[in-house]
């Protein structure tokens, strides 16, 4: 049968979205119970499994389990060896400096273009903070190419939700001036997602009349609805979103079959 040699205009972009990895210096680096390289390198095999060729995977931060250039080395080492096309941004364990300056070829891309869609990153992380905030310069980066790429569907990725997600402990350390955020996305007008991680667990909801969705952790996941930190066994997972070239998407979690058990007596990581 005859086969059209043009590159077929992409009709769907796929990409997965994957976070809180939390990697230690070395190999066999141990977070609540859990070797943390393990779980990473089992969700990237399966990635790879994946039917569909994945064109961009998206790390939304804390890579690292406390800034170290070890850590990154390793990721970059795991995500090399996956053959996977991949970007990443920085969460409040992660060293941005570090990523940006301390290995070759850091892949912080502000804005991706896959097909008819505008991949934006934020950087919610502040050095010395564990909860999230927008920097001026963040802020005014995302005024101007969200001004830029008005024609075209946007997909945001940070680390930190916006919002409340009903873990009071977590909800302390969302983005502290999200109401500023929740301004320049309705204006906008033209953002059709937006995808966090930091709080170790699936979340379904909405962010200034935007779809918005977290996604667990490739290592180990916090329990839902809890006051106080508190550890969940559910499996690693990653997600995988497809985005149409009309600007719908679809996205879904994919949870990790994993040989290890997390340790849920431990009272913080
Ligand atoms: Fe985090």
């Amino acid at each position: 049968m005859m086969q059209d040699t043009e590159p077929r205009h992409m009709e769907v972009a796929r990409v997965v979205q994957l976070t809180d990895c939390h990697l230690g210096p070395d190999p066999d680096f141990t977070l609540a119970g859990i070797r943390t390289r393990q779980t990473f390198t089992e969700v990237l095999d399966a990635i790879r499994r994946e039917r569909d060729p994945v064109e961009m995977v998206m790390a939304t931060g804390d890579i690292a389990a406390k800034g170290n250039v070890d850590a990154y080395r390793l990721f970059l080492r795991e995500m090399r060896e996956s053959g996977l096309p991949f970007a990443w941004l920085p969460g409040n364990h992660d060293d941005f400096r570090l990523m940006q300056e301390s290995v070759h070829a850091a892949p912080y891309w502000p804005v991706l273009d896959m097909g008819e869609w505008r991949l934006v990153s934020l950087n919610t992380a502040v050095p010395g903070r564990v909860g999230g905030l927008l920097s001026r310069e963040e802020l005014s980066f995302l005024r101007n190419t969200l001004s830029r790429e008005h024609r075209h569907p946007v997909a945001i990725f940070m680390h930190h939700p916006p919002l409340d997600i009903g873990c009071a402990w977590l909800d302390e350390q969302k983005v502290a001036n999200s109401d500023e955020l929740a301004g320049i996305l309705r204006e906008a007008g033209n953002i059709k997602a937006i995808f966090t991680g930091h709080v170790h667990q699936p979340v379904a909801t909405e962010f200034a009349g935007i779809p918005l969705f977290t996604t667990p952790s490739t290592c180990f996941q916090f329990a839902a609805d809890s006051d106080d930190f508190a550890l969940d066994d559910a499996p690693p997972a990653y997600r995988r979103i497809e985005l149409y070239a009309n600007g719908l998407f679809r996205t879904e979690l994919v949870s990790v079959a994993s040989s290890q058990r997390v340790d849920t007596q431990i009272s913080g990581y």
